[in-house]
């Protein structure tokens, strides 16, 4: 669910469960975590191009998975952690086309991205309060450096979503295009990256990212992260969404 395809040094990962919004499940992360991997040791491979099929960039975490683990049915899965942290220490160039909904960790790998192409119709949301949960992907320090604590706390807390304008006007994002063209747009700019001389390119990015800041942000989130997905408030309101589509 996860196609892959290189081309011109650009190794492009394209979420590819629109059926599902390009809900993130484990097979997906586990996909996600070897092709960066990949990326980082391969020296044929310059830029990496996060898009998407469908309507919507991504749905964040699937949450019936996050379900399964709150219930205690299934362990807690490596292949989040390993995708958060090959995020973290990833020093080839990230770029992303987003259309639609981004919601979750859909939002928050945009803030592990280098260039960030938002369509018009892109809504970015970071609902994890109204899950009972807390902000991942070292968001909880990102978010608040990127947009300031104001703005960034008040879209953990209330949930809801900006506008492409909006995030752009914020910082996250440099352009908002057309959503028939940011795909190609974001591939001429990622194969414009991959011409550029990548090792000035990966010491740049290495000099703008404090991996080791990242990793420990991240270790807390998880930590209190797990705590929350078995408190009642997280276990409830997944409960609902898994309810919603019955009534
Ligand atoms: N995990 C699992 N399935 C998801 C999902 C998720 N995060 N997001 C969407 N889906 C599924 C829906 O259950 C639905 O499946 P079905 O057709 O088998 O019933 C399908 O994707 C389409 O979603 P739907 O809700 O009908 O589309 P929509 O356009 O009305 O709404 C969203 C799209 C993304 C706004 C909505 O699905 C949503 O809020 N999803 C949850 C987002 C979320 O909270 N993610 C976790 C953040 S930490």
């Amino acid at each position: 669910m996860i196609h892959t395809s290189t081309h011109n040094q650009v190794l492009r990962l394209t979420l590819a469960r629109a059926e599902k919004k390009n809900a993130l499940n484990g097979e997906m992360y586990r996909t996600l975590s070897e092709q960066l991997l990949r990326a980082e040791s391969d020296p044929d491979i310059h830029v990496v191009l996060f898009d998407a099929e469908g309507d919507s960039f991504c749905a964040g975490n699937d949450l019936s998975d996050f379900a399964a683990v709150a219930s205690g049915a299934v362990e807690p899965q490596p292949q989040v952690r390993d995708f958060l942290h090959a995020l973290a220490e990833g020093t080839k160039p990230y770029v992303a086309a987003v259309q639609g909904k981004a919601v979750g960790i859909g939002a928050t790998l945009l803030l592990h991205c280098d260039l960030v192409y938002l369509a018009q119709d892109a809504q970015l949301s970071t609902p994890f309060v109204n899950l009972g949960l807390v902000p991942e992907a070292a968001s909880s320090y990102l978010l608040p450096c990127r947009i300031g604590h104001a703005r960034a706390f008040e879209m953990f807390a209330f949930g809801k979503s900006i506008d492409a304008a909006t995030a752009l006007s914020f910082g996250i994002a440099n352009a908002v295009e057309p959503t028939h063209e940011v795909r190609e747009t974001a591939l001429a700019a990622a194969h414009a990256l991959a011409s550029r001389p990548i090792g000035a390119l990966q010491a740049t990015k290495k000099l703008m990212r404090d991996t080791q800041t990242l990793r420990a942000v991240m270790g807390k989130e998880i930590e209190v992260f797990s705590e929350r997905l078995k408190s009642t408030e997280a276990m409830a309101a997944l409960k609902a969404f898994a309810k919603r589509k019955q009534v």
